[in-house]
C-alpha cells in the first residue's frame, strides 16, 4: 500500500482497523443485548469509525450526531464549543459516545457531564484510540481500539487542519508538517 508522504509511520494498519472494529462491536453487542443502545458520534473525527464500527454490532441501536470542537491545528485550546447538538432526547437513553481519539479528555468529560445533567440512562465511552499521556481529566474509556504515543495521529477520520481524514489507516504525522504553525 501507497504511505502518504506526509505520514511517519503507521501506527493501525487497515488490517488491525478491522480487527478492532470486530473486537470492539462484539464485546458492545453483549453488554448491551438487552437494552436500546444509542451510539452518539463525536463530530467529525469518528464518522469513520462509527460506520465500521456499528456494523460489528448486532443488538438494537440507533445512532445520534453531535460536533464539539476544543482544537486549533495541532493544539487543544482546553475550552470545548459546542457546534451542533443531538437529534435524540438524551433523558433515559444508553448511550454510548463513540469518540476518534480520548487526549486530555477535556472533550469526554464535558460531553459526558452534559448528557449526565440530561437525565441519559447511562453513559460510557467507545474510543478508537487512546492517547494517555497528555490526560488532564480522570476520564476513562470503557473500550477503547488501540493506544497510541503522545504524537500527532492522523488518518481514519482524523485531521490536521481537515486534511488525512480519508487515509486508510492510521499513522503519525511529520513535524516538519506542523512545526512553526
Ligand atoms: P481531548 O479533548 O483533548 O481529549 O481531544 C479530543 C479531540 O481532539 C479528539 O476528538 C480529536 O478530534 C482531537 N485530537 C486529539 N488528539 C489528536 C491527534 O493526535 N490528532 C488529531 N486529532 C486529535
Ligand atoms: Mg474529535
Amino acid at each position: 500500500m501507497e504511505i502518504n508522504k506526509d505520514v511517519e509511520k503507521i501506527l493501525v494498519s487497515k488490517e488491525e482497523i478491522k480487527e478492532v472494529c470486530q473486537r470492539l462491536g462484539k464485546q458492545i453487542s453483549e453488554d448491551y443485548k438487552d437494552k436500546k443502545l444509542l451510539l452518539v458520534s463525536v463530530l467529525k473525527g469518528s464518522v469513520v469509525f462509527l460506520a465500521d464500527l456499528m456494523r460489528e454490532i448486532t443488538c438494537d441501536c440507533e445512532i445520534d450526531f453531535m460536533a464539539v470542537s476544543s482544537y486549533s491545528g495541532t493544539k487543544t485550546t482546553g475550552v470545548v464549543k459546542f457546534k451542533k447538538d443531538m437529534d435524540v432526547d438524551p433523558d433515559g437513553q444508553d448511550i454510548l459516545i463513540v469518540e476518534d481519539i480520548l487526549d486530555s479528555g477535556i472533550t469526554l468529560s464535558y460531553l459526558k457531564k452534559v448528557l449526565i445533567d440530561r437525565n441519559a440512562a447511562s453513559v460510557k465511552v467507545c474510543a478508537f484510540l487512546d492517547k494517555p499521556a497528555n490526560r488532564q481529566t480522570d476520564i476513562k474509556a470503557e473500550y477503547v481500539g488501540a493506544v497510541v504515543p503522545d504524537e500527532f495521529i492522523i488518518g481514519y477520520g482524523l485531521d490536521y487542519n481537515e486534511k488525512y481524514r480519508n487515509l486508510p489507516y492510521v499513522g503519525v504525522l511529520k513535524r516538519e508538517v506542523y512545526a512553526g504553525k
